[in-house]
């Protein structure tokens, strides 16, 4: 797990160099199809959901997003003009295949954003981009999400003519992964793993494009230390959530520096009036922060930057608790049965 997380800056650099012409073919299927759609499971499933965050704000677009086990209850409207993108690591994902077949019989184009080549998956579609990530072993799916984010990003701005911007953001991003995997955070994010690691329940809150990230950081921590963690839109705290926060209850807030800061911001002096513990992720620190785990500011790639702070606290948390973060309970790496 751990080296594979500390792949992922060669892996997001690679996929710009070598990943344009599929990219831009996908923005090509993007821009003359009537809608569009994105479906996956798990970590793929919550790239995908970040996905229609990044077109609406990056290309004004509406993506829908259907987590491929639910595909078919809501599949009735695909025609011919639709477009079904797939994301999925090791394209045999039983869910993910039954929904390209549903798709197909619909007479919807397909797409796939897949990172292992010749996989079934990869041979249903007529537009792929391989996600060029390399072998991923770890059941937990690291490098493949922040791949499979970039390459939404890099779609989205390639649909919009912009392909260079988007990979100077891209190339920042694993700049920005590679400092905060060198300097100090590692040892920052031991020490706040250390304590997670005696919790019971962490809640984990983002707005905006950082919601998907919020999913996706508790859904790294879970699977391998078995804390419960939940993510949350910061928002939909107040309708429920809260009142489950206790005295000492460790909530992870996604904070960047982007329009989503100040209310979410305003969602962690809640939780912490009720005793929350906060830990708060992103470039500027707050007082509201009780651990402050510091990430490089990435603009609009901030997503694929927020991710790895989770990857570590799954990573630490495990470890403080004894497991094997190599071999999760209950896991296998891919799911090819209902
Ligand atoms: C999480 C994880 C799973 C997979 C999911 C889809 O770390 O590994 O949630 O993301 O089973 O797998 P693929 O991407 O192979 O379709």
């Amino acid at each position: 797990l751990s080296k594979e997380i500390a792949e992922q800056p060669a892996a997001l650099r690679r996929l710009v160099r070598d990943g344009q012409e599929e990219i831009e073919n996908l923005a090509h299927a993007i821009n003359t199809s009537e809608d569009v759609i994105v479906t996956g499971c798990g970590t793929a499933g919550n790239a995908a959901l970040a996905g229609t965050y990044l077109f609406t704000e990056l290309c004004s677009r509406t993506v829908t997003m259907i987590p491929a086990s639910e595909f078919r209850y809501r599949s009735r409207t695909l025609n011919p003009n639709s477009l079904v993108i797939a994301l999925s690591q090791s394209g045999e994902t039983l869910d993910v295949l039954d929904a390209i077949s549903d798709a197909r019989q619909r007479g919807a184009k397909l797409a796939a954003i897949v990172n292992t080549p010749m996989s079934t998956l990869d041979r249903a579609v007529n537009t792929r981009v391989l996600l060029r990530a390399g072998v991923e072993q770890c059941v937990l799916a690291t490098k493949s999400y922040t791949t499979m984010l970039a390459t939404l990003l890099l779609a989205a701005h390639a649909s919009t003519g912009r392909w260079s911007t988007g990979a100077d953001l891209v190339l920042h991003a694993a700049d920005a992964i590679e400092l905060m995997l060198d300097d100090g955070s590692r040892d920052q994010i031991r020490e706040v793993a250390t304590r997670l690691a005696k919790a019971e329940h962490l809640f984990v809150i983002g707005r905006g494009s950082h919601y998907p990230s919020a999913l996706e950081t508790a859904l790294k921590i879970k699977e391998v230390s078995y804390l419960h963690a939940e993510g949350f839109a910061a928002g939909e705290l107040k309708h429920g959530v809260i009142a489950l926060v206790e005295a000492g209850t460790p909530c992870l807030v996604l904070a960047p520096d982007d329009a989503t800061r100040t209310d979410t911001l305003s969602g962690a002096s809640e939780l912490r009036s009720r005793g929350g513990r906060i830990i708060g992720v992103g470039s500027t620190g707050d007082a509201v922060f009780d651990d402050f785990i510091k990430i490089p500011h990435a603009g609009v790639a901030s997503t694929i930057v927020e991710s790895v702070p989770g990857q570590l606290l799954g990573y630490f948390t495990a470890l403080a608790r004894g497991n094997d973060p190599d071999r999760p309970r209950n896991l296998a790496k891919s799911v090819t049965v209902k």
